[in-house]
């Protein structure tokens, strides 16, 4: 009997409707708080629709950061499904390669707007990837005293580099003596006199600055989006003075700005690439970093061994990449059904201007009701923010918008609108609306202005001969 057969006998075990938790309020208690649900729970889920015991949720935040392609995509869980059953490694250790090994890794290196880039892709999370950056740009330095630069509002993890490293987690260094630590913050500058202020303080600096980091859109400092302007002087200036810059594209990265990564985005190319979440959508643990030729060598003992990318993961993140790019004719299985072929030819990325339009009708609609006293829009194309002058604002919208189960992420005083590109468009408006119903329950406002709204696309059936794939 081969695993296939066996998973048809297993088939009942995962039916949805004898998958629904039993005990909640008992089990939450085998959990440490912090992570510990609500008594919401899905028992199904598909693109950005989640059905839970609270009725359908629309999940407008790609579960927080993360799913570019939403719940369940079926291309990525058929190539999983189809690598599953057939007999090649499960996992290897770095000493072996394998197809998917170096298949991840030239995918990784051909999108990532690196010149010359090696990659190192590693069974771990994004904090890891940030520390391995850091490390890298360290070990290619031969400066005295060596300094980072980093900036205020920064979140670059959850480990004790990326607590040294980000303005937003410092409080939780404790156990280590920071005063060793040589990291130097700079507020994001916030017009073009204080961005030459930064570049002159660097241009100081220069003789013991060994790297910059930075994320292109601070997403937990409501969304605050350097400019290209900076970002391309600040570049020029680190070619200059030997300055390795990182980019953390964490969050940007995958998709949400209509390309790959924010730095093909906003032209500029780095030095280093810190890259995670969106890189399996959710299917697997697997975070990267992508490294000019100069930046390869890694200190013996940091990012290898038992660290080596788990194949699954590969096997996912190449069909990521595949959804998002597009799949060549050839690679795609016969008969299809026609919307489905077509989806998966032209790839995901061509349905961004789209889905921004959508968007910004309704973000043009907020500006035009409410007083920017109260709220801003910030971000960029699928990448939008909300951000209240009143934080407790900020929080009742979020609670409101939860009671009529639209899933937003509320990170300070913003609320984030970061959809799944497998969002369709009436899903994407009906939370929108929704959103701009609740903002006028809560802000002062003005009459709602009449603009035309964008043609959306027909809502497809899609994937519903899913059943055909397999
Ligand atoms: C910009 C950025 N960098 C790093 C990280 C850390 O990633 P992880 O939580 O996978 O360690 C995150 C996580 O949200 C992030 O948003």
């Amino acid at each position: 009997m081969n695993s296939l057969q066996l998973a048809q006998l297993l088939t009942q075990k995962y039916k949805t409707e004898t998958h629904k938790p039993k005990n909640i309020s008992r089990n939450q208690n085998y959990l440490t708080p912090n992570i510990r649900p609500t008594e919401t729970y899905i028992y199904q889920s598909t693109r950005a629709t989640l059905h839970s015991n609270k009725g359908s949720i629309l999940d407008i935040s790609s579960m927080t950061v993360n799913t570019i392609l939403g719940q369940n995509d079926p291309w990525v869980k058929a190539n999983l499904i189809a690598y599953l059953q057939s007999d090649r490694p499960s996992f290897l250790s770095t000493r072996f390669g394998s197809e998917y090994y170096y298949k991840t890794a030239r995918l990784i290196a051909k999108h990532s707007f690196i010149d010359n880039p090696v990659v190192n892709h590693r069974q771990c999370n994004g904090s890891d990837a940030t520390e391995l950056a850091i490390l890298a740009a360290y070990n290619a330095s031969s400066k005295p005293h060596k300094t980072l630069i980093s900036f205020y509002g920064s979140y670059h993890g959850q480990n004790l580099t990326s607590y040294f490293v980000s303005d937003l987690q410092r409080h939780n260094i404790f156990l280590v003596n920071n005063t060793q630590a040589n990291i130097k913050f700079f507020h994001p500058p916030t017009n073009e006199i204080a961005e030459n202020q930064i570049l002159e303080n660097i241009h100081h600096l220069r003789k013991f600055t060994f790297g910059i980091i930075l994320e292109p859109i601070q997403v937990n400092n409501n969304i605050y989006t350097f400019s290209q302007r900076f970002l391309q002087k600040l570049k020029a200036l680190c070619d200059q003075e030997d300055i390795a810059l990182i980019f953390d594209e964490i969050q940007t990265a995958y998709g949400w700005l209509g390309k790959m990564t924010a730095s093909e985005y906003f032209n500029v190319k780095p030095n280093i690439t810190a890259l995670s979440k969106g890189i399996t959508s959710g299917f697997g643990p697997l975070a990267a970093i992508v490294a000019n030729k100069k930046y390869q060598e890694i200190p013996y003992g940091t990012g290898e061994k038992t660290n080596g990318a788990d194949i699954r993961s590969l096997v996912a993140s190449t069909a990521v990449y595949q959804r998002l790019l597009g799949i060549p004719e050839s690679q795609i299985p016969h008969n299809l059904p026609d919307y489905l072929h077509q989806e998966l030819s032209t790839g995901l990325l061509a349905k961004v201007p789209q889905k921004s339009r959508i968007i910004t009708h309704y973000t043009n609609k907020i500006q035009k009701t409410f007083s920017p006293k109260d709220l801003k829009i910030t971000g960029l194309l699928l990448l939008c923010g909300l951000t209240f002058t009143d934080k407790s604002k900020a929080q009742k919208a979020y609670q409101l918008l939860m009671d009529q189960n639209i899933y937003i992420r509320l990170s300070a005083n913003t609320l984030i609108i970061k959809p799944a590109l497998t969002i369709n468009d009436q899903e994407l408006s009906y939370a929108l609306e929704k959103i701009f119903i609740t903002l006028k329950q809560i802000l002062p406002h003005s009459q709602a202005p009449n603009i035309p709204k964008p043609a959306t696309q027909q809502l497809k059936p899609h994937y519903s001969h899913l059943s055909t794939l397999f």
